[in-house]
């Protein structure tokens, strides 16, 4: 499955209208990117209009902040926009503070929240956050490639892993770089991938196939001159 990673509204509509549209993924970065102000009230307005387009399929939201109460009262603010929001918390502080995996287990258990574990870079980490219930756990594989491994191997493993010890969280690997990355990862074992626009575009069209179309309608210009003559 393919993810949309963009707060743009005009691209998450051209996504949809294509009929390809399967869920979206967001952060502070990319909201922040797309133009996204005005506080909380400005990202209230962006996750409620990305979720009522993208609507039954998956969005998610990121909390803005790291303090663990701040982390489950935005939880619960951001899960309240719409159904099919999600709450993405990253795997630990910005120090290595151990608080999130208890906040991602009473958001999922507790609140009956869907929590998005993010900014990891290992089948290790992803493997925790699985075991803490995550519904959605997200490997960074672009970051992970810049670090000089090929993430390949983590999502190999970790689906591995997760398949034998029947754990139901989805494996999300973001931070794509490349084309490639798209079909490489989903092939390596990702649930989904979530890509960024550009790719996308990059997706579809290629030289051969402009080429080719260019030849069909060329020919059907000679046939249809040929009939007027
Ligand atoms: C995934 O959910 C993230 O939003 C994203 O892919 C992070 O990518 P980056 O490495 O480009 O910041």
């Amino acid at each position: 499955m393919i993810f949309v990673d963009s707060s743009k509204i005009e691209e998450i509509i051209k996504y949809k209208k294509m009929g390809i549209l399967r869920g979206v993924t967001t952060n502070p970065t990319i909201m922040l990117k797309d133009g996204v102000t005005g506080g909380i009230k400005g990202i209230k307005k962006r996750s409620i209009d990305i979720a009522e387009l993208a609507s039954p399929y998956p969005v998610s939201v990121e909390v803005m902040t790291n303090d663990k109460k701040g982390m489950i009262e935005q939880a619960k603010e951001f899960s309240s926009w719409a159904d099919n929001i999600n709450i993405k918390i990253t795997i630990h502080g910005p120090n290595g503070e151990l608080d999130n995996l208890e906040v991602i287990k009473e958001l999922e258990n507790d609140h009956n929240i869907r929590v998005n574990t993010t900014a990891m870079m290992s089948a290790q980490q992803c493997l925790l956050a699985a075991l803490a219930g995550s519904t959605y756990v997200s490997l960074f594989g672009g970051r992970v490639n810049n670090m000089g491994y090929n993430c390949c191997a983590e999502i190999k493993k970790l689906r591995e892993i997760l398949d034998r010890f029947e754990m139901k969280s989805k494996i999300i690997v973001g931070s794509t770089r490349e084309v490639l990355n798209i079909i490489e990862w989903l092939e390596a074992g990702a649930d989904i991938v979530t890509a960024t626009p550009n790719l996308i575009e990059s997706m579809i069209v290629h030289p051969y196939s402009k080429e080719t179309v260019q030849m069909f309608l060329r020919d059907a210009e000679h046939i249809r001159s040929f009939l007027s003559k």
